[in-house]
C-alpha cells in the first residue's frame, strides 16, 4: 500500500500540527511504502518572500526528521524536486472543469476573506491531484479540511482514465483522527494564522515565556474550578498520563491551586517530551549537507515512480 501526504512549509510547526498531523504521519511509515513531501510549490500561493520560503523549507524538513521521520522507510521529498509534478498538473487542468474548483471550500473561504485570488490558489487541487496521482498513492492522510482536496483528485484522475484509458489509480483519503482542536494560547484553535501557538521546538526562556502567557481567568486561588474550561489543562491532557491528568483535574476541583503550579509542570512535560527531538534537530542544523542528501535521495525514489506514470499519461492523450 502506498501512502502519500503533503505538509505546507508555511511556518515553524507547532504543537496543534504535532498532535493533529505530524505523530500520525510518523506511525503511518510502519504500516506501508510512505511518501512524505514538502509542498513548496503549493505554498508559493501564500509565502512571496524567497528568503522565507527557504528558511520555511529547511524548518519543515529539520522538524520531521528531528521528530522522527525515518528517511530508510519513508521517501522524503521537497514537490519543486519532482518535475513530472507541475508537467501532470497541466495535463490534468485540460480534464478539470472549472465548476470543480470552484466548489472548493478552501477556495471559497479564502474569498470570503478578501484575499484576491491569482490563478495558483485557484487550481491549487489540481496540483495536489498531480502529487497524489504522479505516484500511484492507494492512500492520502489528511485532516479534515483537505478531504474535499483528495475527492477533486479522484473526480480528476476519473475524468482523464473516462476519457483516455485506465492511467490513474483511484486514491482515498484516510481522515487523521480527531485528537480535537489543540487549543492556542489564547484559548482558540491552535494556529498560525491567531498567532497563538506554541511552537514544538521552543526552549528555554521562550517556551517558560510563551507557556506564561496561556490565557487564564482571575478567579482566587481557593475557588473550586472547571478544568475544563482551562487552556493550561487542556493542552497538558495531551501530553500528561492518563494518571497524572487525573489528579490535576481533582486539584481544579478542589480548589486551592495556583495557576503557575499546572504551567510549570506543562513547561516540563514540553521539555520531556520533545526533549530527543530537540537534540536531533540541533544536531541535524549543523549538517545542512546531510539534509539536502535526504531530501535528494527521496526525489529520486519518488522521481523512480513519477517517471513512468507521467510517461503513461502523456501517451493516453497523445502526447509523445
Ligand atoms: P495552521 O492552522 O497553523 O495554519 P495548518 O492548517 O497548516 O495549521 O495545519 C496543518 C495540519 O495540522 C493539519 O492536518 C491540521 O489538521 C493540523 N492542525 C493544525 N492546527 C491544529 C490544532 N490546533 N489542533 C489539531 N490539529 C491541528
Ligand atoms: N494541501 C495540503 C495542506 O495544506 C498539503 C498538500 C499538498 C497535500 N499536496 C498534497 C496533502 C497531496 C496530501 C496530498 O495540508
Amino acid at each position: 500500500m502506498r501512502i502519500l501526504s503533503g505538509i505546507q512549509p508555511s511556518g515553524k510547526l507547532h504543537l496543534g500540527n504535532y498532535l493533529g498531523a505530524i505523530r500520525q504521519h510518523l506511525e503511518l511509515q510502519e504500516s506501508g511504502d510512505a511518501f512524505f513531501f514538502i509542498a513548496d510549490l503549493h505554498a508559493l500561493t501564500t509565502v512571496k518572500d524567497p528568503a522565507l520560503l527557504r528558511e520555511h523549507v529547511r524548518d519543515v524538513a529539520l522538524d520531521y526528521l528531528a521528530l522522527g521521520l525515518d528517511p530508510a522507510r519513508a521517501a522524503f521529498y521537497k514537490q519543486s524536486d519532482i518535475p513530472e509534478v507541475p508537467e501532470l498538473a497541466w495535463l490534468l487542468t485540460t480534464v478539470t472543469p472549472m465548476g470543480l474548483l470552484e466548489r472548493c471550500h478552501s477556495y471559497k473561504d479564502k474569498l470570503a476573506r478578501g484575499i484576491s485570488p491569482d490563478h495558483g490558489l485557484f487550481s491549487y487541487p489540481v496540483l495536489m491531484a498531480a502529487d497524489i496521482l504522479v505516484v500511484d498513492a492507494d492512500l492520502v492522510p489528511v485532516g479534515k479540511d483537505q478531504k474535499q482536496h483528495v475527492e477533486v483528485a479522484r473526480d480528476i484522475a476519473g475524468s482523464f482514465n473516462h476519457l483516455y484509458g485506465e492511467v490513474f489509480r483511484l486514491p482515498a483519503e484516510r481522515i487523521l483522527p480527531e485528537t480535537g482542536a489543540v487549543p492556542g494560547i489564547d484559548g482558540q484553535k491552535m494556529s498560525k494564522s491567531y498567532g497563538n501557538e506554541i511552537g514544538i521546538f521552543l526552549e528555554g526562556h521562550a517556551l517558560r515565556d510563551r507557556v506564561m502567557a496561556i490565557v487564564t481567568d482571575s478567579a482566587p486561588v481557593d475557588a473550586p474550578k472547571d478544568p475544563d474550561a482551562n487552556n493550561v489543562f487542556n493542552l497538558l491532557r495531551f501530553f500528561a498520563s492518563p494518571d497524572e491528568t487525573a489528579q490535576w483535574r481533582s486539584r481544579f476541583e478542589a480548589g486551592g491551586l495556583r495557576y503557575s503550579e499546572i504551567k510549570k509542570r506543562l513547561i516540563e512535560l514540553l521539555e520531556e517530551t520533545f526533549d530527543t527531538a530537540r537534540a536531533r534537530r540541533r544536531e541535524l542544523a549543523r549538517k545542512p549537507d546531510e539534509v539536502e542528501a535526504v531530501l535528494r535521495e527521496g526525489a529520486v525514489r519518488a522521481r523512480k515512480i513519477a517517471g513512468p506514470v507521467l510517461a503513461r499519461a502523456r501517451r493516453a492523450c497523445g502526447i509523445d
